[in-house]
């Protein structure tokens, strides 16, 4: 068997882990592995790689991709999805690992009415991705995201400051709130609810009140204030999947805020410090089981699936329903975003 793999969207940590476990775990089943570079763009352009387990040695721990991503979708391109089962014949592939998030696993699933045999692997530090407890990256993001917390805390209480970090993860609020729990921050902003800058504001008075002298509130860059009623943007050009780049709602918050408070108010956006580095263990091991467990989906017959973490077990989900719902943090978790008020 001929086993093709490409990587798409937003990188983040354990990628590389997943291919090492794909090709190491494909050769023990006598499969073998043909790299797709830059995402959609690989299959589209046959642009390949030869993976042997020279190649995927020594990249367990190494954020990023090996094999280069993009957001290319190959539906919006005159011909795309032909050509990428041009490709597919070309290199006598069998079956298509796509590697990524709801956009290249949503190409993976509507190419199979093109014939294409594809399997996909959650990846996306927004932790989005429905019918599977975490998608890849997640927890080597909130890592990132603890760490700068720590480091803020330290300034935030020795210069008496507002701090506010700005974190991604669209339009899901996994990254801030999680990230905010772990990292303590005393305000929590997340896209699941609109917030109210007044609000904010008598959180921190009240904190001042009680002798605490700084502040720490995390956003998620897909949070909505109530006066401005939609996500503040960085960019209104849509991607080839027709997402707007967000970002900018930290800098809301501190314009709004700065001329009523009597500390300093200082913004950080973590931007794409919470998406590179070594991955964490967790992702380590997940990426591992997610390859392999492609490989068995693979092995057995079984196409336009996704692995799924459900509990200890690793199980396949039909792409259709995965990728038919959204995956907001759910009501029973939003208590965290108030639990000491
Ligand atoms: O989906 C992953 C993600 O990092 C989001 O959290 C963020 O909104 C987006 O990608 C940023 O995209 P880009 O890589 O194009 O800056």
């Amino acid at each position: 068997m001929i086993i093709g793999v490409l990587t798409g969207g937003g990188d983040s940590p354990g990628i590389n882990a997943t291919l090492r476990s794909i090709v190491r775990f494909g050769a023990k089943h006598d499969v073998d592995v043909v790299g797709f570079l830059e995402g959609w763009q690989g299959p589209m352009e046959n642009l390949v790689q030869p993976m042997t387990i020279a190649d995927v040695s020594g990249i367990l721990h190494i954020g990023g991709t090996i094999l280069g991503s993009s957001r290319t979708n190959p539906f919006n391109e005159p011909g795309g999805p032909e050509q990428v089962v041009e490709s597919m014949k070309v290199n006598d592939i069998d079956c298509l690992i796509a590697i990524g998030g709801d956009d290249t696993m949503g190409v993976a699933h509507r190419l199979a009415e093109y014939g294409v045999k594809a399997i996909g692997i959650p990846q996306t530090i927004d932790n989005d991705i429905a019918l599977t407890d975490y998608s890849l990256g997640f927890f080597s993001a909130l890592e990132a995201i603890t760490g700068a917390l720590d480091r803020l805390h330290t300034t935030a209480a020795s210069h008496h400051r507002l701090l506010i970090l700005e974190v991604m993860g669209r339009d899901a609020g996994w990254l801030s709130l999680m990230g905010g729990v772990a990292g303590g921050a005393d305000v929590i902003l997340i896209p699941e609810e609109h917030f109210d800058v007044d609000l904010i504001y008598r959180k921190i008075k009240r904190r001042e009140s009680l002798k605490k002298r700084f502040s720490i509130v995390i956003v998620a860059e897909g949070a909505t204030p109530e006066g401005l009623g939609a996500q503040v943007v960085d960019e209104a050009e849509v991607d080839a999947f027709g997402h707007m780049r967000l970002g900018g709602v930290g800098q809301y918050i501190a314009n709004q805020l700065s001329e009523r408070m009597h500390m300093p108010v200082r913004v950080t956006n973590l931007a794409y410090l919470q998406r590179g580095g070594s991955p964490a263990p967790f992702d380590r091991v997940l990426a591992t089981r997610f390859g392999a467990a492609a490989i068995e989906f693979a092995l057995e017959g079984t196409f336009d699936v996704m692995t799924a973490l459900h509990g200890v077990k690793i199980e396949a989900v039909p792409l259709g329903e995965a990728l038919g719902m959204s995956r907001p943090v759910p009501d029973g978790l939003l208590y965290l975003v108030d639990l000491f008020e």
